[in-house]
């Protein structure tokens, strides 16, 4: 009897429902080709469930990701729910789910080769090379610290981390660095914040204990932010709580010159998530312009998670390959390139997956 992994699509809103097609489309040619089966159940999620439920993430939804293996999600959000407030944002329906799951530590890997140097913004010489992954604590911090706030004269959020917060998604940093180039920068703002002195307190004090042989530095977010487009090099696994992690990881996403190329896993409790870092892209929506390739790497990560490495190897492998044509999305094209739209850049992607299986 061959391994069946139960997947949970959630489109969501704008270019969402385009990049899980394609994703779809790949993972069926790679199940074809692999010794599991993949099934897939499909449920609304952001604006979309806004629409058919009055809530961005109705309990139906969350059901129906609690009884997967791993969740897909394209993205949520669009000006049609910008007018909503609080939690009747495509935005919360986001939140929610990753509560819900205890996906309290969200991976963001960047890699540079030198088919994508060509597009950054960057200097070749500075970017080529970069292979860094971002830990980002994902279910605490300033996005869900107690008491908020807004009387309409005066607004707080709080910023807040207990100790076993701040070890449980360091120890995630550790054990990965342990795989990569051995490296952790715990990026904060200790110089300011009581909240970062502890982050940094706790994650020293996790390092002596139990991870003496990985080599750990600090940095402040300002200066992260700054070394991440001088010398993005330096960096090998990068610590850091939710809103740093937030914005860290999408100046981290132009280094190879667009952030439809950045996927993410999301994960702690058993049910990963897994969505692209770009986000719905209503200006482009429905227009086959989108960029499949961070959802599709998204995939890679979700069969990592699942160990089966062969198959999210092939996608890797299949994507490196299918960048080496002159074939580029709307995001890379220039006048060195063919464009493509969504679905074509898909299936040259799915095609090059397959003659790697
Ligand atoms: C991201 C997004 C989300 C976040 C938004 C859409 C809630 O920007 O995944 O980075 O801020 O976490
Ligand atoms: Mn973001």
């Amino acid at each position: 009897m061959s391994k069946t992994y139960k997947i949970c699509l959630l489109p969501g809103d704008g270019i969402g429902p385009e990049v899980i097609a394609e994703s779809v489309k790949v993972l069926d040619a790679i199940a074809e080709k692999s010794t599991f089966n993949l099934e897939y159940t499909t449920a609304n999620a952001g604006g979309a469930a806004i629409d058919a439920h009055n809530d961005p993430m109705p309990q139906s939804t969350i059901d129906a990701c609690k009884a997967s293996n791993a969740v897909l999600l394209g993205a949520v959000g669009g000006p049609k729910w910008d007018e909503l407030t609080g939690a009747m944002r495509p935005e919360s329906g986001l939140l929610k789910i990753r509560k819900e799951l205890d996906a309290f530590a969200n991976l963001r890997p960047v890699a540079v080769p030198l088919s994508l140097a060509e597009s950054s913004p960057l200097r070749q010489s500075a970017v080529v090379g970069v292979d860094l992954l971002t830990v980002r604590e994902l279910t605490g911090g300033i996005y869900f610290g107690q008491p908020v706030g807004n009387d309409g004269n005066e607004a707080f959020n709080t910023m807040r981390y207990s100790v076993d917060e701040i070890e449980r998604v360091a120890r995630v940093a550790f054990e990965w660095a342990r795989k990569r180039r051995n490296k952790v920068m715990s990026v904060d703002k200790a110089n300011v914040l009581e909240v970062s002195r502890l982050w940094r307190d706790t994650v020293k004090t996790l390092h002596e204990a139990e991870y003496s042989d990985v080599e750990l530095d600090h940095m402040y977010i300002d200066n992260a932010t700054m070394q991440m487009v001088i010398n993005p090099r330096q960096f090998d696994v990068i610590l850091t709580g939710n809103i740093f992690g937030d914005i860290l990881s999408d100046t981290s996403a132009t280094l190879g010159g667009s952030l439809g190329l950045l996927p993410s896993a999301s994960i702690g409790s058993g049910i990963g998530l897994f969505e692209p870092v770009h986000g719905s892209a209503p200006d482009i929506a429905g227009q086959g312009k989108a960029n499949p390739i961070a959802m599709i790497l998204s995939c890679a990560m979700m069969l990592d998670d699942f160990d089966e490495p062969a198959a999210a190897t092939a996608i890797r492998k299949g994507l490196e390959a299918a960048l080496e044509q002159p074939l580029r999305t709307a995001d890379l094209c220039n006048e060195d390139y063919t464009l493509a739209t969504t679905s074509e850049m898909g299936d040259l992607i799915r095609d090059e997956i397959v003659k790697q299986l």
